[in-house]
């Protein structure tokens, strides 16, 4: 039996875990993490306040969190880990769209909607169409049928219909297929850029440190396939201001789109929209497992 040191106690703990433990992983995992937290705690020489601070953070971070809201994700998105996990899974590249955060709005189970299908549930004063369409396809422009494309966003006003008591359920949120010639189109809202939610604890981290909450505008899409790999994804817009300071990282250059504004009355008035309108064209291109062979068409 020997007394603990600030020299000492580090070794001391990871021996502790990984003496006994049957999984290498775990055991690799938890000796950086330990070693990791402690060199953290030694270098700044952290004050009992201070972590006390940290712990009522955590906790009031977990108690943030509900059915509709996850708090640990914006915590994880805000402080660019999320996007340092998405680099190191999904290297540069690759033949696939990129990937992007997933964010804490995503919701299960949007209604399936037909090829073309209007997802706006209201019309906002400030909202401005937008027809997205283009193709799935694989790395060799092969189309794929059948894939399922999940896309969600902001309305005009900056919420998720989930953060909006007044907005309908599942606004601008919905399933897609892509048709026999992998072909997708829905009707939406122009994304904007807003805040990421501010009125609880990782709001309170932000602005503790200056720094501002605002995401660049954007679509959300999850995009499968049998035999594919699932992406999840945005689409960003070219002219956002935020696009060099995302509040989340998660701009990445491939993933900005061309939205083109249309005017032309008649073809707004088969779409049922007002003219003029925007639209941007986007394939997504999924790519095989990896050690699966890539089949030239
Ligand atoms: C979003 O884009 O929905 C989002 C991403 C990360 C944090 C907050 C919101
Ligand atoms: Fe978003």
């Amino acid at each position: 039996m020997k007394d603990f040191t600030v020299d000492n106690l580090t070794d001391e703990v990871v021996e502790a875990y990984t003496a006994h433990a049957q999984s290498p992983r775990l055991k690799h995992l938890f000796t950086a993490l330990i070693r990791h937290l402690h060199a953290f705690a030694r270098d700044v020489e952290l004050t009992e306040a201070e972590w006390f601070d940290a712990i009522m953070f955590l906790t009031a971070t977990g108690q943030k969190c509900n059915d509709q809201r996850q708090e640990f994700i914006l915590l994880s998105d805000t402080l660019g880990l999320s996007m340092l996990v998405d680099a190191l899974n999904h290297p540069k590249g690759g033949a696939g769209t990129e990937s992007t955060v997933l964010g804490p709005f995503f919701v299960d189970g949007a209604p399936a909607q037909p090829y073309g299908a209007d997802l706006r549930r209201r019309e906002l004063a400030a909202a401005e169409p937008c027809l997205v369409l283009g193709k799935v396809t694989d790395e060799h422009g092969n189309p794929i049928a059948g894939a399922t494309i999940d896309v969600w966003q902001t309305a005009a006003n900056g919420f998720y219909d989930v953060q909006d008591t007044s907005a309908p359920e599942w606004n601008l949120r919905a399933q897609l297929s892509s048709n026999a010639g992998g072909e997708y189109a829905f009707v939406t809202e122009k994304p904007v850029s807003y805040p990421v939610p501010t009125d609880g604890p990782v709001g309170r981290m932000l602005a503790a440190l200056d720094r501002h909450p605002n995401r660049a505008a954007h679509l959300h899409f999850i995009v499968s396939a049998s035999g594919f790999e699932t992406v999840i994804t945005h689409i960003f817009t070219p002219d956002c201001p935020y696009l060099s300071e995302d509040a989340v990282f998660g701009v990445k250059q491939s993933l900005i789109a061309d939205f083109k504004k249309i005017s032309d009355t008649a073809r707004a008035a088969a779409l049922g929209v007002n003219d003029p309108f925007w639209e941007v064209d986007w394939d997504f291109v999924l790519a095989r497992p990896p050690g699966q062979a890539h089949r030239a068409p």
